[in-house]
């Protein structure tokens, strides 16, 4: 009923705008005033935390975007080798797994087949296995070592929204952990990036009430065939996001690339009025951000029609976008968090105006019980 929907149309769309709140319960009592990140329910004392050698992230489907941007984050911050596998891959294959590895698998649900199938298999060879999860007492986090519960409440719309924002918190809260147990972050550093994620909340409240050029664009995109998402570095998991939700909810041809792979392919698919949403990193050290708005510039020169989702106040994006969907300024690593919430806007707006039931999308199911 309208009711249980808070008067919004679709559960969806009511668990898009729940997420500054959400996110909020992530990370609620894991920072003490003290300066000290606390993950309590990992239930590994640091002798075991510093042995760990190598983590391998297991997934399916939006869970697993939220793992390739984890990937980033755990590498950069703990200097632990940190892999990603869809989970069904890594069940059928012969994965090099021992009691140092720390297996982390990300589910919504904590009911997925594929995905709890992959923890067995973990388990077997003697990898300690870590859930994230968002579903108290199901089956994945009760045959896991441990679990980092998201505290999202409950998700009913099919396609995964605040279980993904609060699954990329919790991986940050994970990398920040193993970087203040192992020594591989300053502290001042750990303080730093906690009170960015602590501002999360506020920041994304201030995207969603911005988000007014989205719903517009989801108007006018109604009745492209063909979409595609580029992204570099955290934003081509956000991109590969932005395309299954396309995918999932309007039923449009959709794809994610990441924006250096460009000239090795996807850029013969561009063409005269090709939608073409870009996610560009904010300006840092690196060059990531001035070579996607160069990549920018090439496929504009070829017709596309540009959607760039970028910092609000950065000088260069003006000129190359069509439309411009500003971001408030954040680091780098932590930009996925703001960057997917406006694609899946424009999806759940563009399946709205398409006439589609945005909550239950044909031949979907919310939890894949089966493998
Ligand atoms: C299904 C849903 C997706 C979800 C995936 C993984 O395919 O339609 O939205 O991302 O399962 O679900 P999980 O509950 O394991 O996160």
């Amino acid at each position: 009923s309208a009711a249980e929907k808070d008067g919004f149309d679709w559960f969806m769309r009511k668990e898009i705008y729940e997420q500054p709140k959400a996110i909020g319960d992530t990370l609620l009592g894991r920072y003490d005033t003290d300066g000290a990140l606390r993950l309590d329910e990992l239930r590994m004392s640091e002798a075991e935390l510093r042995r760990i050698d190598k983590i391998i992230i297991v997934a399916c489907g939006t869970a697993f975007y939220a793992g390739l941007v984890a990937k980033y984050a755990i590498e950069h911050w703990t200097r632990i080798a940190c892999e990603v596998e869809l989970a069904h891959e890594f069940r059928y294959r012969d994965p090099i797994v021992n009691p140092n590895t720390l297996v982390v698998c990300i589910s919504q649900s904590g009911e997925t087949a594929d995905s709890l199938m992959a923890v067995r298999h973990a388990a077997e060879q003697g990898a300690k296995v870590l859930a994230i999860c968002n579903t108290n007492g199901s089956t994945i986090p009760r045959e896991s070592d441990a679990v980092i519960y998201t505290h999202a409440g409950p998700e009913i719309g099919v396609a995964s929204t605040k279980g993904f924002t609060t699954q990329l918190v919790a991986c940050y809260l994970l990398g920040l952990y193993l970087a203040q147990v192992r020594g591989t972050l300053f502290g001042d550093e750990i303080a730093r990036l906690m009170a960015e994620l602590e501002e999360m909340p506020a920041t994304l409240q201030r995207v969603l009430d911005e988000s007014e050029p989205v719903l517009k664009l989801a108007g006018d995109f109604a009745e492209q065939p063909s979409v595609l998402f580029l992204g570099r570095h955290v934003g081509y998991p956000v991109a590969l996001e932005g395309a299954l939700k396309l995918k999932e909810l309007a039923y449009i041809h959709a794809e994610g690339f990441a924006a250096g792979e460009l000239k090795h392919g996807p850029i013969a698919l561009v063409d005269d009025g090709l939608p073409v949403f870009v996610v560009v990193p904010p300006k840092g050290r690196d060059m990531l951000h001035d070579k996607v708005v160069s990549n920018i510039a090439e496929i504009r020169a070829r017709g596309a029609l540009t959607v760039v989702l970028a910092e609000e106040d950065d000088p260069e994006i003006e000129p190359l976008a069509d439309v411009w969907i500003r971001l408030p300024k954040v680091s780098t690593l932590l930009q996925p968090v703001l960057a997917t919430v406006p694609l899946q806007l424009f999806a759940c707006e563009l399946a709205t105006r398409k006439g589609h039931d945005v909550d239950q999308p044909r031949n979907l199911a919310k939890s894949v019980t089966v493998e």
